[in-house]
């Protein structure tokens, strides 16, 4: 007769089989991450998120596996923060123009016209010191920003050529949600039209809105000159994301995992900075091909003519940021504003 001991060792034994079955402990569950975006698989953000995957799950052995949702499948725009925040997705990478439902109101100041219109000013900006602090506001709402991928300059795209301010004038114009982008809007005397970019093409096609502004690979991956007639390479702002988590889940990562997972990060955001410009050189190319558009790079005088329209914007926007905040910003980018 087995012995209590005896028993116990051998259920244990017994109960150790299948994990040793096939020479190694049996594996847990991968964890999921869950990556959802609003773009086109083939821009910029949607190949960087697809290497990531890609890394995240080779650097942590299989012990996550992240699942990309592109072209808004999962969420908009709003919907995506919202869903953060609740800890329903984990990775984000949406514009910072769209930050203020966050309740961060201040990375609004990066769409002040001609701030950092540049890849020199942007690349200064986003590397300054400053970038702490708007660090420290995303983190006080749960949101860890994990990078800053800079996508290049916007251009505008309407039904109407753009060549001077004024021919703005009471188009419906799409815009993010920030209110800068609002002020732009109304300072040209558009209307402007919060539309998330996953109804972008529709809106153009159905004359919701008669224009918008991108950069030339969303244009170009959403097939926006389908549904447009006339671009102007005007370079008046920026694209942006922030590669954002959610603060609880990040911190909570097991040890095993996260220098995995940062050193995923830290490659995707390498491969984003190489690819950014160049795919928008490209696609800039490409959409002049299809002769769907009639292109217009703005000279140096019509550039002036639009700072002079919008430098208004500026000075109305100190009263929401204050006039030493939009200081330090100028500094922090670079920018100097004409007649100073
Ligand atoms: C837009 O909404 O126009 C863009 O910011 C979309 C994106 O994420 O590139």
């Amino acid at each position: 007769m087995k012995s209590q001991v005896t028993r116990r060792a051998t259920l244990g034994l017994a109960a150790a089989v299948p994990a040793l079955a096939f020479g190694r402990p049996a594996l847990a569950d991968p964890l999921v991450i869950k990556f959802s975006h609003v773009v086109s698989p083939d821009a910029p953000k949607g190949k960087s998120a697809l290497l990531f995957k890609q890394l995240a799950e080779k650097y942590t052995g299989g012990k996550v596996s992240v699942e990309v949702y592109p072209n808004s499948s999962l969420y908009k725009d709003k919907e995506e923060l919202e869903a953060l925040q609740l800890g329903s997705v984990q990775l984000l990478a949406p514009s910072i123009s769209k930050f203020g439902p966050l309740g961060v109101k201040e990375f609004d100041i990066f769409d002040l016209p001609f701030l950092m219109s540049d890849d020199a000013h942007a690349r200064q900006m986003m590397a300054s010191p400053m970038m702490a602090d708007f660090n420290k506001k995303l983190e006080d709402k749960g949101v860890t920003p994990l990078a800053y991928w800079d996508n290049g300059s916007h251009v505008y795209t309407a039904n109407v050529p753009l060549i001077a301010p004024d021919d703005f004038r009471g188009l419906k114009m799409r815009i993010q949600g920030s209110k800068v982008l609002d002020a732009v809007a109304r300072q040209l005397g558009a209307i402007p039209q919060i539309i998330a970019f996953g109804e972008l093409y529709q809106a153009l096609q159905t004359g919701v809105v008669d224009g918008e502004d991108n950069v030339p690979s969303n244009i170009w991956t959403q097939k926006l000159y389908d549904v447009q007639k006339y671009l102007t390479v005007s370079h008046h702002g920026r694209l942006t994301y922030s590669l954002i988590t959610n603060k609880k889940f990040w911190d909570g990562l097991p040890p095993d995992v996260r220098p995995g997972l940062d050193q995923a990060v830290k490659e995707s955001t390498a491969f984003f900075d190489d690819t950014a410009a160049k795919d928008n050189v490209d696609a800039l190319e490409q959409i002049k091909a299809t002769g769907k558009v009639q292109m217009h790079v703005l000279t140096d005088t019509e550039k002036q003519a639009w700072i002079a329209a919008l430098m208004p914007v500026h000075k109305e926007m100190e009263g929401r940021f204050g006039k030493d905040f939009i200081a330090s910003v100028y500094k922090a980018s670079g920018f100097v504003p004409p007649q100073s």
